[in-house]
């Protein structure tokens, strides 16, 4: 139960009109209890005036007590609607709260928390489980309240009537919280698995929705639906049996409520007899009992609701307590225009115990461009994400004017970057708002759109396009090809006029020709900014102020073009066996 606590702070928030609804809600009990009373009152009339008749106009009574009658429900169900706008109400105010702070949160945190939890898992959270804990802040809250209140309210007025009687139809409702409480502990226990479950089916379908291509070009479909199909019945199956253990709930209270309604029948009779009680008595006693069974019939339902609340807050608390490894504490600004050093630098992914980069040191200035080139895996994209801060570095540092990256502001630092991304992200939105995506100038001209494009040797593919830069991309748009997409991922870099602009082997789907006026491009911005690129062919690199070469996370060679063919190193090689390829590839083009 502890977990939920943690949600006091917004029952604190909306202390106004949480006090309101619990006003409300004694307001409406009050004229609830009533209605018995008036009901009894009523019949003790009747057969005051069966026994003894006299002139007065029984109808003209029953009119009156009839409609003390219906007013007084009146008043009781317009209070009920007050106690739930204002109860309810607050509860939905605290999902959109709770809500907006696990989703602030999903963003601040950082790349290491994605890998480690599935996609499914976050959405869970942010929908099932939030709406968990609604239920106990709203329902849950109200029926509590509503219990309490009813029970002080009618039991002291069966009290007030006849306190031995109240003794005895109340002996039954121990048994009954007993019994409530062992199946509504079954029941949560059940739900917990049937929640873990649904969090395993949602995973499943949405990797199966956003696989979809890939499955279906590996023919993956029947095994697919199979695991979704077993993980469905086995969700079924479990909610079945908590379908069962739930209708065992309502019969087992209906039992016991007619059980004290016969004592209150058997006894209030024997007491009427001697003259104790009078009949409209035992006739508002069992108005009190069936008074009495909803509210306590939801008092299983309100455990159990807690109970899948704290499990769920829990859940949602291991996410909100959780600090981003990235720390944006420095408010110092960044002077990137000096260019960035990487010094004796080394790595190692938090999940693994290999080190991914070792020794790492180069300097790349205002102006230069850095390459890098090195077999699959060597660690290229690793360096791309040191440079996004994406992690935080395990050794030595990477500098910015002689100090380290940690000391300035990241906010900042981000701000004068723009890295494109070895596997490109597109929104299914149009591309103009793609590419005003990275930029927070808000007074982008088309000019500047076309101007970014141009760059990018992408503008006449869009404007191949009937709608332009209105065409929209993705799921329900236009699919890009993969060195249509580069491009336009490129351009949305350019957009953003970055310092520090880094390439991270974003020319790999485009053929030489392209790649060739897209470098011849870049060149011309080039001196206003660095740059870095990453690369598996030599021709996008080899007019780069420096390359270095990358083997299993150590640099092996560095230098310019010129000077690294003549140590006729790894480098050396590679650039042999791509001219013999791209010759090959000429002569094919020639036949
Ligand atoms: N998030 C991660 N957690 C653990 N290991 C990782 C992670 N990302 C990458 N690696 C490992 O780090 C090594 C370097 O990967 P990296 O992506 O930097 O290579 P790369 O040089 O960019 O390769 P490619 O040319 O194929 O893009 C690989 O062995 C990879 O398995
Ligand atoms: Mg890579």
């Amino acid at each position: 139960m502890k977990s939920l606590r943690y949600i006091n702070k917004y029952f604190l928030k909306y202390k106004w009109r949480f006090l309101l609804g619990i006003l409300f809600t004694v307001i409406s009990n009050y004229f609830g209890v009533q209605m018995p009373a008036y009901f009894s009152a009523s019949i003790n009339q009747f057969q005051y005036q069966i026994n003894n008749p006299t002139s007065e106009n029984v109808l003209w009574l029953a009119l009156e007590l009839g409609g003390i009658y219906m007013g007084l429900s009146l008043l009781k169900g317009f209070f009920l609607f007050l106690m739930r706008q204002t109860i309810i109400v607050m509860s939905r105010y605290i999902e959109f709260d709770l809500k907006k702070e696990i989703y602030d949160q999903y963003q601040a945190l950082d790349q290491r928390f994605y890998k480690q939890n599935a996609t499914g898992d976050l959405m869970n959270r942010i929908s099932e489980d939030v709406g968990l804990v609604r239920m106990y802040a709203g329902p849950g809250m109200m029926y509590t309240i509503n219990l309490v209140v009813s029970f002080m309210l009618i039991v002291g007025k069966m009290i007030s009537i006849s306190p031995s009687l109240t003794l005895y139809v109340l002996l039954p409702l121990p048994i009954m919280s007993i019994l409530i409480y062992k199946v509504s502990s079954t029941m949560n226990r059940m739900s917990l698995e049937v929640q873990k479950e649904q969090s395993f089916l949602s995973t499943l379908a949405q990797e199966s929705f956003a696989g979809i291509r890939i499955i279906k070009a590996y023919q993956r479909e029947n095994e697919i639906t199979q695991k979704v199909s077993a993980s469905a019945e086995r969700y079924k199956k479990q909610s079945m049996r908590l379908v069962l253990v739930n209708a065992f709930f309502s019969p087992t209270i209906i039992f016991l409520i007619g059980l004290s309604s016969m004592i209150a029948i058997y006894y209030g009779g024997l007491l009427t007899f001697e003259k104790k009680m009078k009949v409209g008595d035992i006739v508002a006693f069992i108005m009190y009992i069936t008074n009495l069974t909803w509210p306590f019939a939801s008092l299983g339902w309100i455990s159990s609701i807690i109970q899948r609340a704290a499990a769920s807050q829990q859940r949602i608390n291991e996410f909100l307590t959780r600090k981003p490894d990235i720390q944006d504490i420095s408010t110092q600004p960044c002077p990137l225009e000096k260019g960035i050093s990487f010094q004796n630098v080394s790595f190692q992914y938090p999940n693994s115990n290999q080190p991914v980069l070792e020794q790492i040191s180069f300097t790349v200035r205002n102006g230069e461009t850095l390459a890098i080139i090195g077999a699959t895996g060597s660690g290229k994209s690793t360096i791309c994400s040191l440079i996004s801060r994406h992690f935080d570095v395990n050794e030595g540092q990477i500098t910015i004017a002689n100090q380290s990256l940690q000391s300035y502001s990241l906010e900042n630092y981000r701000h004068q970057l723009a890295v494109v991304p070895q596997d490109v992200f597109l929104f299914s939105d149009t591309i103009e708002n793609n590419l005003k995506f990275g930029s927070e100038q808000t007074d982008i001209t088309t000019e500047e759109l076309r101007e970014v494009c141009l760059q990018a040797h992408v503008l006449h593919n869009i404007e191949e396009f009937q709608e332009g830069f209105q065409t929209i991309l993705g799921e329900r748009g236009v699919n890009l090809s993969g060195g249509q997409k580069q491009r336009l991922s490129i351009a949305r870099a350019l957009l953003r006029k970055p310092k520090l602009l880094v390439l991270d082997d974003c020319l790999s789907a485009v053929d030489t020709e392209t790649e060739e006026i897209i470098l011849n491009e870049l060149q011309k911005g080039a001196a206003a900014r660095t740059t870095i690129i990453v690369s598996h062919r030599i021709s996008s690199i080899r007019n780069a102020t420096q390359i270095i070469v990358l083997d299993k996370g150590k640099i092996v060679e560095s230098g310019s073009h010129d000077e690294l063919l003549t140590q006729k190193g790894s480098y050396f090689e590679l650039y042999q066996f791509q001219l013999e390829q791209e010759k090959d590839a000429q002569t094919k083009k020639e036949d």
